[in-house]
């Protein structure tokens, strides 16, 4: 592999990594989760075997992928609108392109989306990446071809993934797959299958490979990291039917943790996201021990009522997530800590939302994502609930919401004023060519002049003004960290 650097639409620089000799064009992009860019990631190094490289240009792509995502109905419409334009390309300049989607919506619909979607030749689900050369062969031969068959094993640790739109200082490692979480609200179970965890070992190589390659911070991926339990391969709920030998020995989330942080030492080390009740006190400890294990914990809690959070068979309480937040803080004093948050779940009252909103004023999150229910088909929540809460009382209910996390964010922020932060420098500011755009170990975006300064750079920065979520201030020197 190669590293040439290419410029995107936007003008940005991109690192892309090209296999020389490689003759046909893919054209790849990603929606939703991390894990949807993460396995794109997977895709792109199956292919590269298949004698692609990755392209910026639908007009000139012999393949186009969309990994998908389900999570809301607007998710949905979004692929459906790219479709649309895929159409057009393929109608207007690229007779020859073919299409597939993969991810969520490949899972969720499977045949359904070829029979939708006429430019749609090849659906693929999650699990079923490795399958894509047969694939590929079919619809080359002039057949749709489909497989989503998930799986309780596969966890890809043997694909070393091409980095794509890397910025060659971050990325993401994927740890777990699946969710046995089973959510009432939520689509994941249904369309990424049961949990399992990827192999320790496969994970440190990765880890040890983008250190050596200049990569200067990894997030350890899942859709439920605290959950992570390797014992040998296979499903998490089979944990139980493991050998005496295979219990002692098996790794959990804390000790990945500390077998990531000591490998690479200088390496910051993120991970998302944690569920409350998976969430230990030994993976609070760990984080405090490893200078390099950085202080942010995003934690969803989704709702500060007790009946909602039974409604949405979330497994603990707000007096449980409450006291786990008060241990984060007394353990580690400066974590940040970030939510998402559903408004208008079936049956929400005005008194669950203001129990909601209490809950937001007791933690002050650093920041947040916040949605209206949007009705899943399939769920549990579907199922079973009515979706009740008119359209306006979720919106405002929502921009009561944001409003009132945009001010925590702002108090946290302005915490950092006159201090000294240290900064991973990523890429130059979006808004301002001579200054670096990096972020503290908090998560908190920071923006300074260059200087001498350059990308992968861990600076010091003395912070001299802010936004609501930005901070700004000048370098005072390279941490020790380098
Ligand atoms: N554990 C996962 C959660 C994925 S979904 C992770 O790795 O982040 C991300 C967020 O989308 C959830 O935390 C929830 O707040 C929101 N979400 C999920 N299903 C939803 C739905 N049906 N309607 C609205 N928001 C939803
Ligand atoms: Fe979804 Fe809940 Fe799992 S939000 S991804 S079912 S933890």
């Amino acid at each position: 592999m190669e590293k040439i650097i290419d410029e995107n639409k936007q003008g940005e620089s991109l690192v892309l990594e090209q296999k020389q000799g490689n003759k046909r064009k893919l054209f790849i992009e990603s929606y939703g989760c991390a894990m949807n860019f993460s396995d794109s990631e997977i895709v792109a190094s199956i292919l590269a075997d298949q004698g692609f490289n990755t392209t910026q240009n639908l007009e000139d792509a012999d393949l186009v992928l969309v990994n998908t995502c389900s999570i809301r109905d607007k998710a949905e419409q979004t692929i459906r609108k790219r479709l649309e334009k895929y159409n057009a390309v393929k109608r207007d300049s690229n007779p020859k392109m073919k299409v597939g989607v993969l991810g969520c919506m490949a899972e969720r619909l499977k045949t359904k989306f070829l029979e939708e979607e006429k430019i749609v030749d090849l659906v693929v689900g999650p699990d079923a990446y490795k399958d894509l050369p047969n694939l590929l062969a079919e619809v080359e031969e002039g057949r749709d071809a489909i497989n989503v068959i998930l799986s309780k094993d596969e966890t890809y640790g043997d694909i070393s993934p091409v980095r794509l739109n890397s910025n060659g200082v971050t990325a993401f490692v994927s740890i777990t797959r699946g969710c046995d979480n089973m959510c009432t609200f939520c689509v994941v179970p249904f369309t990424r299958g049961r949990e399992r965890s990827r192999e320790p070992q496969s994970i440190l190589e990765e880890i040890n490979d983008l250190w050596n390659r200049g990569f200067k911070e990894v997030t350890l991926l899942g859709q439920n990291v605290d959950s992570y339990l390797w014992y040998g391969g296979g499903l998490k709920k089979d944990f139980d039917k493991a050998t005496d030998l295979q219990k002692a020995t098996a790794v959990n989330f804390s000790n990945l943790l500390e077998l990531c942080a000591t490998a690479q030492p200088k390496m910051r080390i993120r991970f998302s996201t944690s569920n409350p009740q998976d969430l230990t006190l030994d993976v609070i400890e760990t984080m405090a021990r490893h200078q390099n294990i950085c202080n942010h914990i995003h934690l969803p809690v989704q709702s500060g009522s007790n009946r909602i959070l039974k409604e949405m068979n979330r497994l603990h309480t707000r007096e449980e997530y409450m006291a786990l937040i008060d241990n984060i803080r007394r353990i580690i004093p400066n974590c940040a800590i970030s939510q998402d948050m559903i408004v208008g779940f079936p049956s929400e009252t005005e008194a669950d939302f203001q129990d909601t909103i209490s809950l937001m004023e007791y933690v002050k999150y650093d920041f947040g994502y916040m949605f209206t229910y949007s009705e899943r088909p399939g769920t549990l929540a579907e199922r079973k609930l009515e979706d009740d809460v008119p359209e306006e009382t979720k919106k405002r209910r929502l921009t009561e919401m944001v409003d009132l996390q945009q001010e925590h964010s702002g108090f946290r922020t302005r915490q950092n004023l006159n201090t000294i932060v240290e900064v991973l420098i990523e890429k130059e500011s979006k808004k301002s060519t001579t200054h670096w755009s990096g972020r503290t170990p908090q998560n908190l975006v920071t923006v300074f002049p260059k200087e001498h300064y350059k990308i992968g750079d861990f600076v010091k920065v003395k912070i001299t003004d802010c936004t609501s979520a930005t901070l700004i201030g000048e370098a005072i020197g390279l941490s020790e960290n380098n």
